[in-house]
């Protein structure tokens, strides 16, 4: 009997680390599966998913810059995914494809983690694309009081039509003091630089939702550099809603005990 197979589906695809961490949740769990990276052209998401799926594939992780594309493919969407307008995991449910975002409930309990979570507390998130979109709603009925600085105004004008409580900002005027900036930008994804006034680094908790197993991103560098009051990647948020994921696709939950220990073998 064949195994069920999964994916994780990008572009760039092969820094991803969502093939160990659910070869990881297999082992823990006593699941048989399959899990690997599908690179897939920028242009071609619909062909690579619908092969994907007729091939017999069970379900998909999405990552940049695919999200909206996935939003628009599958059948069906739950709540979180309607509210983002992005969708980053994909299952086969009666035949029909269904999207979720889990990427807002992984970012709140990584935040939870690290202690950094409290009602107003003061959150600047850099970036207005399918990433942003799926962390503010989570964000936002946490209590916090979020601010969205993005270099294109027109989608900020987009994101305020979505969640008409939210404060915007055109990322050339940012400035001020946070409590947490999230540099939810694909800027150094694509070796590019984020001109922001970096003095709103100073002191704020600044987190990046790329990752790297050694957790030296790009941004999380710069901000130590502007002395920011604590760093992180996203590694926690990727573990998180992993098993979100995974929970959808197996019906099998790992508790907060279990996702630790992950988290830090994927540090080694
Ligand atoms: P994702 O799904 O990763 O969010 P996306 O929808 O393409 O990908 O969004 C990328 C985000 O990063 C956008 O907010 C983009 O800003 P623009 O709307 O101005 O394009 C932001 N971004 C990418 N490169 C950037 C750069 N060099 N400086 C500032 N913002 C950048």
């Amino acid at each position: 009997m064949s195994v069920d197979r999964y994916a994780v589906i990008g572009n760039p695809v092969a820094h991803s680390l969502s093939p160990r961490i659910h070869a990881m949740f297999a082992e823990i769990t006593g699941q048989e599966l399959e899990y690997f990276r599908l690179h897939s052209p920028t242009d071609g998401f619909d062909r690579s998913v619908t092969e994907f799926f007729d091939d017999g594939g069970q379900g998909l992780s999405v990552t940049a810059p695919f999200k909206s594309d996935a939003f628009r493919w599958v059948d069906q969407t739950d709540p979180l995914a309607q509210e983002s307008a992005a969708v980053n995991t994909i299952a086969r449910r009666n035949g029909r494809m269904v999207g979720y975002n889990t990427d807002g409930l992984g970012l709140v309990q990584d935040l939870r983690r690290l202690g950094w979570l409290a009602k107003e507390v003061k959150i600047l998130i850099l970036g207005a694309g399918g990433a942003s979109g799926g962390i503010l709603g989570p964000l936002m009925r946490e209590e916090c009081r979020v601010t969205v600085a993005n270099r294109t105004e027109s989608k900020l004008s987009n994101l305020k039509e979505r969640f008409p409580n939210l404060s915007t900002v055109p990322l050339k005027q940012v400035e001020g003091q946070w409590d947490i900036v999230i540099n939810a930008t694909s800027a150094f994804l694509r070796k590019q630089s984020l001109n922001v006034n970096s003095s709103i680094m100073f002191n704020a908790r600044c987190y990046d939702l790329g990752y790297q197993p050694d957790g030296l991103t790009s941004f999380v560098v710069e901000s130590r550099r502007w002395s920011a009051r604590e760093v992180s990647d996203g590694l926690g948020m990727l573990v998180f809603q992993a098993a979100e994921a995974f929970k959808f696709w197996r019906n099998v939950e790992l508790d907060a005990e279990v996702l630790s220990k992950v988290l830090s073998s994927m540090r080694s």
